[in-house]
């Protein structure tokens, strides 16, 4: 317990403040005991069979929309899908090493320069400006994709959905269908998940009033990290190491004999299955199948089950996979390069990432914690 001299209070400190409620929010619930989560109130095994655009919707908004504003919101987000020269121009220029996400940023700062609502804090022109960003993300991390290669890019597809529209930016061929509902799946499974380190990140960024592109790229700095997003790609260089499911078992031997982390297991708040995971393995499952080489699908089966059996045993608790296990996976299948995949996640998250920002704007007090002096 930690007195402060002069304050009435008195506080203990929690490393990594795990179990501390920081504050109120109407985006999303989970109950991490039960394998609960919903987002405005809505079960996510439900969202799941909607599309992003809906999610993206019901996020910003706070409701599901009607058929006439569905169709609004999904044709303004269509036309705002496209880049300019200028920005493709800078992407030639940002030409990242290993890292895509080293780009984006940088990119989205560019967006905000050409932004004429940038400096415009009120509340309909930080909806404009969400919307741009979640039109223009697949843009720009398919844009930064192809000029890496040398390639120009793809012009977006206003015939196809957001998931397809971004598949089809990367390879030029438009996905198959069980294709295109994997990547919709995973931008909605990945669009929210309450105080996640990047969307807390992104609040406090909000509340010192800084604007929204300020705080999305607070948030997307956060997601890099590979305890946070950035274990979605260490998932996907771990199936090519493991390779085979019967190294699984000698490989999760080695890491956890060196205290290393094994990529994509773990959560801070599901003591339980993690409910995204369930429908990610389950899509992963379908994809493999129809891909015909199921390699990497029973590569992944076999390191749950080993890490499932070595918690179990050695610890007393099971472990399971978080939402970057399958969702790796899928990437695999999808043949998403590992260096976009942190992005990639970026794609579905600047929905919950926006959402955040506006609930945050609307009852703001700054986040400013105390620290414990030693
Ligand atoms: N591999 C091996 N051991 C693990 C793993 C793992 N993936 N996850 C937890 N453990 C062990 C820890 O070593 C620790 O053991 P100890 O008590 O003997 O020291 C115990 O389980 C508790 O783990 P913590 O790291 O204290 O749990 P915390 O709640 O702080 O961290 C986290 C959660 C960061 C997700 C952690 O499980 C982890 O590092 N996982 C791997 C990285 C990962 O997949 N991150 C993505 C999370 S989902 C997301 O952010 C989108």
């Amino acid at each position: 317990m930690h007195f402060f001299a002069g304050g009435s209070y008195l506080q203990e400190t929690k490393k990594g403040l795990e179990g501390i409620v920081a504050l109120d929010t109407s985006i999303s619930f989970i109950d991490g005991m039960q394998g609960i989560l919903k987002y405005r109130g809505i079960d996510i095994e439900h969202l799941a069979e909607m599309s992003y655009e809906t999610i993206s919707y019901l996020l910003i908004n706070g409701i599901l929309p009607g058929e006439q504003e569905l169709a609004a919101y999904s044709n303004r987000l269509k036309s705002e899908r496209r880049i300019n020269g200028e920005m493709i121009d800078i992407m030639r220029v940002c030409n990242y090493g290993t890292e895509a996400l080293d780009s984006l940023r940088t990119a989205i700062s560019c967006t905000a320069h050409m932004d004429h609502e940038n400096d415009n804090n009120s509340l309909d022109a930080n909806k404009n400006k969400a919307v741009r960003l979640i039109a223009k993300l697949p843009t720009m991390i398919a844009a930064l994709y192809r000029c890496k290669s040398g390639d120009f890019p793809f012009q977006p597809d206003e015939t196809l959905s957001h998931g397809a529209n971004f598949l089809y930016m990367l390879r030029g061929e438009a996905p198959s269908a069980i294709e295109a509902e994997a990547i919709e799946k995973d931008f909605i499974l990945s669009a929210e998940h309450e105080l996640n380190p990047s969307t807390f990140a992104l609040r406090i960024a909000a509340s010192t009033l800084a604007d929204v592109y300020s705080a999305i790229i607070t948030g997307l700095c956060t997601l890099k990290g590979p305890l946070h997003g950035g274990a979605r790609r260490g998932v996907m260089e771990m199936l090519d190491e493991v390779a085979v499911p019967e190294n699984a078992n000698n490989y999760v031997l080695y890491k956890l004999s060196r205290k290393e982390k094994i990529m994509g297991f773990g959560h801070r708040v599901y003591r339980t299955y993690d409910p995204r995971s369930r429908i990610f393995k389950d899509m992963a499952k379908r994809v493999a199948k129809e891909n015909g080489d199921p390699t990497w699908y029973e590569v992944a089966e076999s390191l749950e089950h080993v890490m499932y059996r070595e918690f179990l045993d050695v610890r007393g608790r099971p472990i399971y996979p978080n939402v970057d296990f399958y969702s790796a996976v899928i990437y695999k299948y999808l043949r998403i390069p590992p260096e976009l995949a942190t992005s990639v996640f970026a794609i579905g998250r600047v929905s919950g990432w926006t959402a955040h920002c506006f609930e945050q704007y609307a009852d703001n007090r700054v986040i400013r914690p105390r620290a414990h002096y030693i």
